[in-house]
């Protein structure tokens, strides 16, 4: 029998629960867009809530409604202006110069924009100049050109509109001490280009740092964006998470497991799709029950642990993991600095340099100015069992 559970890194679920009203916004920011109205989207939450999954679905969906994507993973190396320059050119050239010279590609079967010279992209329409980090050239200015010169190019082909798919971009942000200004760039390249009518829409994803980021780089993000927080799933969703997936299997979970796996898991995506294939593996008989659950919880746990817990912990240095433990006894969601650094013994300053050292890690995240909280769901019960 086949498992039908699919826990992992942006692997799609067999049954994709509780994202139905985000998926109506996403064609309604696309219809908004095409109608005059800029509309761009931010998809925001915790590891293993479910982004990658969604952002992928906003990339069929904008296939399917006659859009163009383009789509990328960042990380920390973005962060420096002529890295992104680069990239976005790259990006961009390359859907333009598939849009634009198709046919070509059809005769040749070549890939077109190793193939092809930069003066004869200009034939095409297509206008692409290196970017200069070297002379201090605007990052601003560098991607507004571009974006705005090569709009004729994606408007002629047909489609609607161009959507940029960015994952993981909490990652890029402004680095003011190394004059490094990435994501502001970006956010007012895009809104001047929105402005003249170039149909971009920018969908950004990424752990809940991202808000204040965008916020922090730019005042007007809030009329910029939607904002769409994907979270745990809602006891009828995470229900659906676990009995959706079954349904072309022979397994069937008796309803006093699925309601004990929702309790424990509280719905969390990733949880879902753990439980769901643990259970399926170790079932014995197609019908699979509660007290299968309470025989194996053990067992369970220390997957668990091992598969993505440990993992993560063992990220964080002596200290950094002493900082965990301290934020771990507290019962708030969002925990006061003071109160970590009291459970620390430690003083506030040396204190907040491991805390940064733990957001950069992805471990935790600043909820507001001096508190803190967990960026993996139910790492603070993996903690208590250490
Ligand atoms: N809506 C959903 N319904 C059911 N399962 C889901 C849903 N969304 C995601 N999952 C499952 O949850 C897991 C995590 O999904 P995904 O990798 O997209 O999370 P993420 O938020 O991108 O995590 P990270 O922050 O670590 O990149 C995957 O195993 C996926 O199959
Ligand atoms: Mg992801």
């Amino acid at each position: 029998m086949r498992n039908p559970f699919t826990p992992g890194n942006g692997i799609e679920p067999a049954y994709l629960a509780g994202r139905q009203e985000y998926i109506q916004e996403f064609i309604k920011s696309l219809k908004e867009t095409e109608e005059g109205l800029p509309r761009n989207i931010v998809v925001y939450g915790l590891r293993g809530t479910g982004k990658t999954v969604l952002l992928r679905h906003y990339k069929i969906l904008a296939e399917t409604n006659n859009w163009l994507f383009m789509d990328r993973e960042f990380n920390e190396r973005y962060c420096n202006e002529t890295e992104f320059a680069q990239v976005f050119g790259k990006d961009l050239i390359a859907m333009a110069a598939e849009v634009s010279i198709k046919k070509k590609i059809e005769e040749t079967g070549k890939k077109l924009i190793e193939s092809l010279k930069v003066e004869e992209l200009s034939g095409y329409g297509i206008t692409y100049k290196p970017y200069h980090g070297e002379k201090r050239e605007v990052l601003e200015d560098y991607l507004k050109e571009l974006l705005e010169s090569n709009w004729p190019v994606f408007e002629k082909s047909n489609k609607k509109g161009v959507v940029l798919l960015y994952d993981e971009f909490h990652l890029v942000k402004d680095k003011k001490e190394d004059q490094q200004y990435v994501l502001s760039s970006l956010l007012s390249a895009i809104a001047q280009v929105q402005r003249e009518g170039c149909r971009y829409v920018l969908c950004l994803s990424g752990l809940p740092a991202l808000k204040t980021n965008l916020k922090e780089a730019k005042t007007y993000t809030e009329r910029m964006f939607n904002y769409q927080e994907v979270g745990n799933l809602d006891e009828l969703e995470a229900e659906k998470a676990l009995t959706e997936p079954l349904k072309k299997t022979e397994y069937k979970f008796e309803s006093k497991l699925v309601s004990q796996v929702i309790e424990e898991t509280q719905g969390y995506p990733y949880f879902l799709q753990f439980y769901g294939y643990f259970l399926a593996d170790n079932a014995k008989k197609a019908n699979v029950l509660q007290s299968d659950l309470v025989q194996n919880k053990n067992k369970l746990l220390k997957m668990l642990d091992k598969s993505f817990f440990e993992d993560r912990f063992n990220l964080a240095s002596a200290m950094e993991k002493k900082a965990l433990l301290a934020m771990a006894t507290c019962k708030e969601k969002e925990i006061p600095a003071k109160y970590i650094s009291k459970k620390m013994k430690l003083n506030y300053m040396l204190m907040q340099k491991y805390l940064v050292r733990l957001i950069d890690k992805g471990l935790i995240y600043r909820a507001q100015r001096g508190y803190y909280a967990f960026s993996v769901p139910l790492l603070q019960d993996f903690l208590k069992r250490q």
